[in-house]
């Protein structure tokens, strides 16, 4: 069967085209037969356009016209005319094509999920029939922003004097903090590759070669918890560049945001961004990656409740704790009992044990502390605040750390929930000067960012005076609306100062030379100054979209359990093939309870 030569796309055509013979070629999204006539909804990547058949055809084509159902594969050939009764939801709706010829290329089963952009399937299933799941314009709209995102990174960072080069997927274990995916050696029975939770080292072995300016879009693999934005298999524009400090990373990183924003949303956005420091993001907002479209910061009350009779915060505070809250406007009639303890069960993923909160009503201030307050106790907290009457607030007090997880967690579901956050405003931000190192729950100190990070220079005397933590780092994050885009850092190419890093971090020269050896020797050679940053694009996608999920930017996404569910990977694999990677598997006895 001849494929016939198609002529547009279907969700081209336009009253302009009126009159002309056209060929379109693509899915039966709608077939309706009314006797002596049958109306056709031919669908392709670009949108839908109606095809009506009529007698004048003949039997034979009016019958075929009949047999369609939903997802046939068809051509039509016919003539563009203008509609009687206009569809005003389709860009095509003001014509049709009065079919002359029909082909069908394929049948289709009866799809087991509607393909209808507003359709509530369950996710299960549309992970499964992905391929069905695309074919929805929407879909197909993520896939195309995403292309388009994609080649504007390369003509950005191509115009800037950038070389996209490819480093190995197959490598040694990178230290960026997750989880590796390995893969077996068959040449070398119990040695593994790792894949690659980013290209960092390699893009550092780039600079030492003499690149000058790298970038790479980049498929980066790291076996952690899945969230909204995060897979096991993501996407990165990664970049890194020599002679280049915090400031020139950030210079281009601005224009090709701006350019982002500008081609795809149409939408001109002010440079330079705000600077935050990660200090006075956490005070602020309780977040190193602050959503700042709406207020609702953070507030210090340590000071108004030492030697209080209410044990929790006097406890917290002896404990050296901190006692924080927000206000939220207007808010003191929106949040009910059972809302506040539903909002109190959530806050405990965040280690608080419970929240406190006042209400400022007209004539009197309510509080689930009232009992240990006086009126103008209260009274004093809310002016901290600047509250007004009806405001609500709510404090938490706990670790620092605990404290701030909380309401940075809690501004934004409070804001979420009264409607504040608009998916049309682009806040972009940097949060800059992170801390060099952080302590784990044993208190083992780690890099923060990661080992290469250069710390802040004039600060290198807290190592000798043992304030390990307070010492900050070049290292900087770029985030929108609540949500971390991308990081990078200057890095040490200072041996001696590499040493001292690894020092604090409790490596070993074995241990250094095991992990990063190569590097550490390629460094031995001429190793220019340099810095860099990676995006991730699934993200960067998701977000000027406005989807909730980074499965909806990515065509083949893995689910909760880290799986594809269209290939069903991971499978069990042939024992021939274990036995070629020396591999023998000892599957543990289900408990029988
Ligand atoms: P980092 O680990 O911060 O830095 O990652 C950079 C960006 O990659 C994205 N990202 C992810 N996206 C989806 N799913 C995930 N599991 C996931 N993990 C990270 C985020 C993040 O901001 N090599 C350094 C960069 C550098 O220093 O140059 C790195 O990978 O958007």
């Amino acid at each position: 069967m001849a494929v016939l030569k198609r002529t547009h796309m279907c969700g081209e055509l336009r009253l302009a085209d009126e009159g002309k013979e056209v060929v379109l070629n693509g899915w039966v999204a709608k077939a309706r037969s009314l006797g002596s006539l049958v109306f056709v909804d031919i669908r392709d990547k670009s949108g839908i356009t109606q095809v009506t058949f009529n007698e004048d055809l003949g039997d034979e084509i009016l019958e075929k016209a009949k047999s369609l159902r939903s997802e046939y594969v068809i051509g039509v050939k016919g003539i563009v005319s203008e509609r009687s009764s206009k569809n005003d939801k389709l860009d095509t709706g003001d014509i049709e094509v009065f079919a002359s010829d029909l082909v069908i290329y394929s049948e289709a089963l009866t799809p087991p999920i509607y393909i209808k952009d507003d359709d509530n399937v369950d996710d299960k299933l549309r992970l499964k029939y992905r391929y069905l799941d695309l074919r929805k314009n929407k879909m197909q709209r993520n896939l195309t922003v995403r292309h388009k995102i994609a080649k504007l990174a390369r003509d950005y960072f191509d115009e800037n004097g950038f070389t996209e080069i490819e480093t190995p997927i197959l490598i040694k274990s990178t230290p960026e903090g997750a989880r590796d995916y390995i893969v077996p050696s068959r040449v070398k029975n119990g040695s593994f590759y790792a894949l690659p939770q980013s290209p960092q080292l390699f893009k550092q072995l780039l600079m030492v070669s003499g690149c000058d300016r790298y970038f790479q879009i980049a498929k980066c693999f790291r076996d952690e918890d899945l969230r909204a934005d995060r897979q096991p298999e993501f996407t990165q524009i990664d970049l890194e560049m020599s002679f280049a400090d915090e400031d020139t990373v950030i210079e281009i990183q601005e224009g090709f945001l701006k350019r982002v924003m500008k081609e795809i949303k149409g939408i001109d956005i002010e440079t330079p961004f705000p600077r935050l420091t990660y200090a006075e993001a956490m005070e602020r907002f309780g977040s190193d990656k602050p959503d700042t479209r709406f207020g609702i910061e953070l507030v210090k009350l340590n000071d108004l409740f030492e030697g209080s009779s209410f044990e929790v915060f006097t406890k917290a505070l002896s404990e050296g704790g901190d006692i924080r809250g927000i206000c939220v406007p207007g808010g003191a009639d929106k949040f009910a009992r059972k809302k506040i303890d539903k909002l109190v069960d959530e806050c405990k993923h965040y280690g608080a044990k419970g929240l406190v909160w006042i209400k400022y009503e007209a004539d009197e201030i309510k509080s689930s502390v009232s009992k240990f307050f006086s009126q103008d106790d209260l009274k004093t907290v809310l002016d901290r605040f600047g509250a007004n009457a009806g405001d609500i607030v709510f404090i938490c007090s706990d670790k620092p750390k605990v404290v701030f997880d909380t309401l940075g967690f809690l501004r934004r579901r409070i804001a979420g929930e009264l409607g504040m956050l608009d998916d049309n405003q682009f806040n972009f931000l940097w949060v800059v000067d992170f801390p060099m190192f952080e302590a784990d729950d044993e208190g083992n100190i780690k890099a923060m960012h990661h080992p290469f990070t250069q710390p802040k220079l004039d600060e290198l005397h807290k190592l000798d005076e043992g304030d390990i933590l307070g010492l900050n780092a070049n290292a900087y994050d770029i985030v929108l609306n609540g949500v971390e885009l991308g990081g990078g850092s200057v890095r040490i190419h200072d041996r001696e100062l590499q040493a001292k890093m690894f020092e604090v971090l409790g490596l070993t020269e074995d241990e250094c030379q095991e992990k990063f050896g190569f590097l550490i020797e390629a460094f031995k050679y001429g190793a220019p100054p340099h810095a860099g940053l990676a995006y991730g694009l699934d993200r960067l996608v998701m977000l000027l979209l406005g989807e909730k999920s980074i499965r909806e930017v990515i065509a083949f996404p893995k689910n909760q359990n880290a799986e594809c569910p269209v290939c069903e990977a991971p499978a069990p694999v042939d024992e021939a093939q274990l036995k070629e990677l020396g591999i023998t598997i000892s599957v543990e006895e289900e408990s029988q309870e």
